[in-house]
């Protein structure tokens, strides 16, 4: 299985997205500083994949704080946290990721700084695993949604690149392939970064999974042509109301999906749900540089070298256009004010 990340003893090897597919090429991640420019400039990226990465930095971050008090010891920690909360500001796995070990750490007894990180690298580690087991539960709730032959619509990429395990959108997927739906997977190529084009096609081969890329414009005349039977997408941060931010273009799917009466799914952990945040007008989108919209993939120019640009990474998918929000806990419908405030309860 492919494996965006692992914990090799006292230091990371992450798989650098921004080679792929073309080089296969694993970084020896031994700073926090190197762990925040992975994440900043997408050589690990998805939400719960840059969420469990920043656990793993704040234990390389801390890891020095052998001879220091408890008091120290979590002094250092919150800057570390502050630091790479700054690394991009939409995925809430990111903050939640931190947040949680944090909180699990000032519940051990340990009093000083050799055995507190320690302890951070066991939480990092439990965390990885969780979020293993989530996208496994996510692919059994997502099994009885995906019919025989389905023609299925993604968007970005969701798979183990993504994620701590087998993915979230691209996880129910693989589940319908294994379990022998005859699947047909059609990529949308995800401009401006070309996540479905060089992740998701290159993910679905390894699982021989029938597919094909199309143009993000291509999709709604997809769906016209009544080749698509069900969208599943992943998220960013899903707001209480379950307003969904995800990858640019999501949005732009979603409306196509509604107009021709198809199924639109995301699928994501609960820890991708932001209870804090009462409607997708308050999701924080990140807004990226010029330069991924003028190149393609920082190569080629295919406009004015200063040419102005909008960029934003991310848009938001409102709940009246999502059928349903698969979690590692069920499907989640509407109304989903009140069914998400249960299950995150
Ligand atoms: O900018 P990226 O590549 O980090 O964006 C990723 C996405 O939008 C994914 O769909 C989302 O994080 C869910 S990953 C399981």
């Amino acid at each position: 299985m492919i494996e965006a990340f692992t914990w090799k003893n006292d230091y990371l090897e992450l798989l650098d997205q921004t080679q792929l597919p073309e080089n296969v090429c694993r970084l020896k991640i031994e700073t926090i500083e190197s762990v925040f420019e992975a994440i900043q400039v997408l050589r690990v990226r998805g939400a719960p994949a840059i969420g469990i990465t920043a656990a793993y930095g704040l234990y390389l971050g801390t890891r020095s704080l052998q001879t220091a008090s408890r008091e120290q010891f979590f002094s250092t920690l919150d800057e570390k946290i502050a630091f790479l909360a700054a690394a991009r500001p939409t995925a809430v796995n990111l903050f939640w990721a931190m947040e949680e070990v944090k909180q699990r750490l000032m519940c051990s007894p340990e009093t000083d700084g050799a055995a507190l990180s320690k302890q951070l690298l066991v939480l990092a580690t439990e965390l990885h695993e969780d979020d293993r087991r989530r996208c496994i539960g996510i692919a059994e709730h997502g099994r009885p949604l995906i019919p025989q032959n389905a023609r299925i619509l993604t968007h970005c990429n969701t798979g183990a690149l993504a994620t701590g395990g087998m993915g979230t959108a691209l996880g129910v997927i693989i589940q319908a392939h294994r379990d022998g739906k005859n699947v047909h997977v059609y990529a949308d190529e995800t401009r401006p970064l070309l996540q479905g084009a060089r992740l998701t096609m290159w993910e679905l081969a390894s699982e021989n999974i029938p597919s094909q890329l199309i143009c993000d414009g291509a999709s709604a005349a997809l769906m016209r042509q009544g080749k698509v039977d069900l969208v599943i997408v992943g998220a960013d941060r899903i707001a209480a109301d379950g307003s969904a931010a995800n990858k640019i273009g999501t949005y732009h799917a979603a409306i196509a999906a509604k107009y021709h009466a198809i199924p639109f799914y995301v699928a994501a952990p609960l820890s991708t749900f932001d209870m804090s945040i009462a409607s997708g007008n308050d999701i924080p989108i990140e807004e990226r540089g010029a330069d991924e919209v003028r190149r393609v993939f920082a190569k080629t120019l295919i406009t004015l070298p200063d040419a102005d640009c909008w960029n934003p990474a991310f848009d938001v998918t409102p709940p009246e256009l999502i059928a349903g929000i698969i979690t590692e806990c069920g499907v989640l419908t509407a109304p989903y004010s009140e069914n998400i405030r249960n299950a995150i309860r």
